[in-house]
């Protein structure tokens, strides 16, 4: 969707359905917890929060948890995912910018171009955030 599409009450709906989400988060190594809000075309809302591990790299970052609930549920067509993150007892977190790994995440599912990253503050599209960005379209044979 576009920029202009997403309203300012769809926007505070998502940053606060993640703010709930972030109070699930299991973060017992980092302390900074993170919830995200996944709206999809059909509507829906997914939520994810971060998941660590005792052995560290098993962590599950909070918008990869929403991306793999909402895939593994079905629905793979996305608008928009909202992501709020800070220290534990931070209560009002600011933006956690989404690692490296849950942006290669969203460029297998969303287009870059129209597939809108909520910050606390500011909107970015897929592409900004991933520029260059490798996705399925790279695999597409061509003669
Ligand atoms: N984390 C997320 O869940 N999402 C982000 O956007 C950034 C980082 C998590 C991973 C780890 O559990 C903790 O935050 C500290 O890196």
């Amino acid at each position: 969707m576009r920029k202009e599409d997403l309203d300012e009450i769809q926007i505070n709906n998502l940053i606060s359905i993640a703010q709930k989400a972030r109070t699930m988060a299991y973060a017992p190594y980092s302390n900074y917890t993170v919830g995200a809000a996944l709206l999809a075309k059909n509507g829906s809302v997914f939520t994810g929060c971060n998941i660590e591990n005792a052995a560290y790299s098993p962590t599950n970052c909070a918008e990869r948890t929403a991306f793999f609930k909402a895939v593994s549920e079905g629905v793979r067509e996305f608008d928009a995912i909202a992501v709020v993150g800070g220290p534990r007892d931070v209560e009002i977190p600011t933006a956690a910018t989404p690692c490296g790994v849950c942006r290669q995440v969203m460029m297998e599912f969303c287009d870059p171009e129209e597939f809108l990253v909520v910050l606390s503050d500011e909107v970015m599209t897929l592409k900004e955030i991933l520029p260059l960005g490798f996705g399925p379209s790279n695999l597409e044979i061509r003669d």
